[in-house]
């Protein structure tokens, strides 16, 4: 069987991190099970706290019992085309989400935009992430452009970020700009949360409906490098930025660089 690779080794990974990663014990508490002899490596007791090891490969055990790391997560960041269905299954048979992205078992959207807006779409296998992303609570930005029919006055801008009573219920935005501005608009608007419809219904209740929508940010993640239908995995920082600091604004990047006045959003 593999040895455990020695303190030296630059492959693996400590085994104290792969303990303390699985829940066993703190990192810590992990190095003393180590020093204490109750740690082997594919049958060989480690007594060296700078052992690396394959947590996937390797049979670790902690007094004979063998140590297991939950299956990693997935996160995945897909910009939605226009046309396809945020849904797992669409008993209509149109094209959804789930066509664009790998089949991983427990993958779900985090969410959902209509069939008509593009942009960010995060799809996961971890309930706790999308609790945290989708919850109003947690305060996350989202970032819509929309373009509408005339411009809207600043008064009416002003409106919409007082709050607006539709159909019995309060919707607003926490930002609201004019992008660009010709026979019809641009906008830029900035929520925090995702009801039902919300944009479209907002805009139109204000007289000026949208004829395409696109969400170009969500918390600090953005659509940049990634064309309608494509997809990238989420890097570690990210997820744990969008688990703890959701509330940041989209880094300097493709919505701010999008939004100065002379630009037209593509
Ligand atoms: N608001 C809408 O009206 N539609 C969306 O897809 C997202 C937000």
């Amino acid at each position: 069987m593999k040895r455990a690779q020695a303190a030296g080794s630059e492959t693996g990974e400590r085994l104290q991190k792969i303990l303390s990663r699985a829940g066993v014990a703190s990192r810590r508490a992990a190095e003393t099970l180590i020093e204490h002899g109750r740690v082997t490596v594919n049958g060989e007791t480690v007594r060296e706290l700078g052992t690396r090891a394959d947590a996937a490969g390797d049979d670790i055990r902690v007094d004979g019992v063998r140590v297991r790391l939950a299956a990693a997560h997935a996160y995945i960041l897909l910009n939605k085309p226009r046309g396809v269905v945020t849904t797992r299954h669409d008993p209509q048979k149109r094209p959804t989400v789930m066509d664009l992205v790998p089949a991983l078992a427990g993958l779900f959207p985090v969410g959902r935009l209509d069939v008509s807006t593009e942009g960010l779409m995060l799809l996961t296998t971890d309930g706790n992430f999308a609790e945290r992303v989708a919850h109003p609570r947690f305060q996350v930005p989202r970032v819509y452009h929309a373009k509408v029919w005339r411009v809207p006055e600043p008064e009416t801008l002003a409106r919409l970020r007082q709050g607006v009573r539709v159909e019995g219920e309060r919707l607003g935005v926490d930002q609201a700009r004019v992008l660009h501005a010709g026979n019809n608009a641009w906008l830029e608007l900035t929520l925090h949360e995702g009801k039902h419809h919300e944009v479209r219904r907002l805009l139109k209740a204000v007289g000026h409906p949208v004829s395409k929508l696109k969400r170009v940010a969500l918390g600090p993640l953005t659509t940049r490098g990634l064309q309608p239908g494509e997809y990238r995995h989420l890097r570690p920082a990210e997820v744990k930025a969008l688990m703890h600091g959701g509330a940041a604004r989209p880094a300097a990047g493709a919505a701010s660089r999008r939004s100065r006045p002379a630009s037209r959003p593509r």
